[in-house]
């Protein structure tokens, strides 16, 4: 039997873009996903855009229902920064309503809400003044975060400000998938740094607020593995873990950027300009914890003819085909869990054994209609077999004392997720597009319910 300790947080993570619908309704100004959908519809799986999610604005307390039949003690959704302030400014007061509504419903059910603040959803306002390439960003969305925490305060106690910060910049600024779709590595490194400032100022906001709780951001960690042990594979996993991994982590929680990467960055004329004082904000404001969203490692060689300067992060670091590894069949992506015990080490070694939490972890499956049975059940032993998989190796590094305090999957009803739409299911819920957002339990959920009862499998 594996058993986890007292009061771990058992539930899911997704977000207000990809589960509300109304991407242009009820008040809510367009984000550079309703924008870029509006431009290029042709660019998305199947032609469905943000519109096209599980509408969550109407049937929420529905799921806050299936939620509890489930097992779930928390959930992680965002503040769509659109909705509650349409002109970067003004509070919507509808948005108010809806969320103070949807937090408050989930807290009497028992399911503690974790509210994010940033799921990749630029306002297009403020993309039409540069988005995160502009140091506007930073104070723009520090007061968006300081609203939402006199707003929701009094309801929410655990707080992130981004989740998955290197995503939006290098989808965004170096492999185009994300609006602006541009390739541009030195922009990328501006991007990354006002993201960075934009976060460190909401912890202060945050800690300025008085709100009685504790704020964290959520990152996707890639842990990079060598091909082998000669010296410039090595190098090239240290770089690729530099600009993965400590790039954010060690901001903040150490409160520092590490001098490699400054080096590094230098040496490559990649250093983005900062303002004066940013580097005691860093050092001062520092996270409660970390969530931790991981689905799959780095494989790295050395590069192969890289550039000087480089020009992409592959000049650093090339991809290397691990010829053992295993692939998830239904949707490509490599299957590894030893690697969240390497992160339970990593956080216990290198980050001051902070609190975090798996905060995204999960098995995307392409035309997962194939596995319905007669009654209309999705039959998703594969996912169950991942999660327990993962939790096994969990587990360990709690065991040897990591200090852990949840697992939270991706994702709890099927969501939209971005150029992919609905191509990837990951839900302990299906969602039937055709029969107007039905959802349909899938035999994970069951799971999960046995899972969270008993603290463990
Ligand atoms: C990470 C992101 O947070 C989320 O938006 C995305 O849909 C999932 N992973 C699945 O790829």
């Amino acid at each position: 039997m594996i058993q986890f300790p007292e009061n771990f947080l058992w539930g899911s993570a997704a977000s207000a873009p990809q589960t509300e619908g109304h991407g242009s309704s009820n008040g809510k100004s367009p984000s550079t996903w309703d924008k870029w959908f509006a431009m290029n519809p042709e660019k998305f799986n199947q032609h469905q855009g943000p519109e096209h999610t599980s509408n969550v604005y109407e049937l929420y307390e529905e799921d806050i229902a299936r939620m509890q039949a489930i097992g779930m003690n928390s959930y992680r959704t965002s503040i769509a920064w659109t909705r509650l302030l349409p002109d970067g400014k003004t509070v919507n007061e509808e948005a108010v309503a809806f969320y103070r509504d949807y937090f408050q419903k989930m807290k009497a059910a028992g399911v503690e809400p974790i509210i994010n603040l940033f799921h990749f959803d630029m306002p297009w306002w403020l993309m039409e003044k540069g988005g995160w390439e502009a140091r506007e960003s930073v104070t723009a969305f520090s007061f968006y975060a300081k609203t939402a925490f006199e707003l929701f305060g009094d309801i929410v106690s655990t707080w992130a400000t981004f989740n998955e910060p290197l995503v939006h910049i290098e989808c965004g600024y170096l492999y185009e998938f994300h609006y602006p779709a541009i390739v541009d590595f030195k922009k990328a490194v501006q991007v990354g740094y006002h993201t960075l400032m934009a976060h460190v100022h909401a912890v202060k906001a945050f800690r300025e607020s008085g709100v009685d709780g504790k704020i964290g951001i959520i990152l996707n960690v890639t842990p990079a593995y060598a091909r082998s042990d000669e010296p410039r594979d090595l190098e090239a996993k240290e770089k690729a873990d530099l600009l993965n991994t400590k790039s954010f982590l060690d901001p903040c929680v150490l409160g520092t950027i590490p001098d490699e990467l400054t080096a590094l960055l230098k040496d490559n004329d990649l250093l983005p300009e900062t303002a004066e004082g940013d580097k005691d904000l860093i050092r001062e404001y520092t996270v409660d914890f970390i969530g931790m969203n991981y689905y799959q490692p780095k494989r790295v060689q050395a590069p192969v003819n890289p550039k000087t300067p480089a020009a992409m992060p592959e000049d650093f670091y090339a991809p290397y085909d691990w010829p053992e590894k295993k692939m998830n069949p239904y949707r490509g992506w490599e299957i590894y869990p030893q690697a969240l015990y390497d992160v339970a080490m990593m956080m216990k070694q290198d980050y001051r054994n902070i609190p975090w939490f798996v905060s995204e972890n999960g098995m995307g499956v392409a035309e997962e209609e194939r596995f319905m049975d007669e009654d209309g059940m999705i039959q998703d032993d594969y996912r169950i077999e991942f999660m327990q998989d993962h939790l096994t190796e969990l587990h360990k590094g709690i065991q040897e004392g990591s200090n852990c305090f949840g697992y939270h999957t991706w994702t709890f009803v099927d969501c939209w997720s971005w150029l992919n739409g609905y191509r990837n299911r990951y839900g302990f819920y299906r969602v039937d597009l055709e029969d107007n957002y039905a959802r349909s339990l899938k035999k994970s959920g069951l799971w999960y319910k046995e899972l969270s009862r008993n603290n463990g499998f």
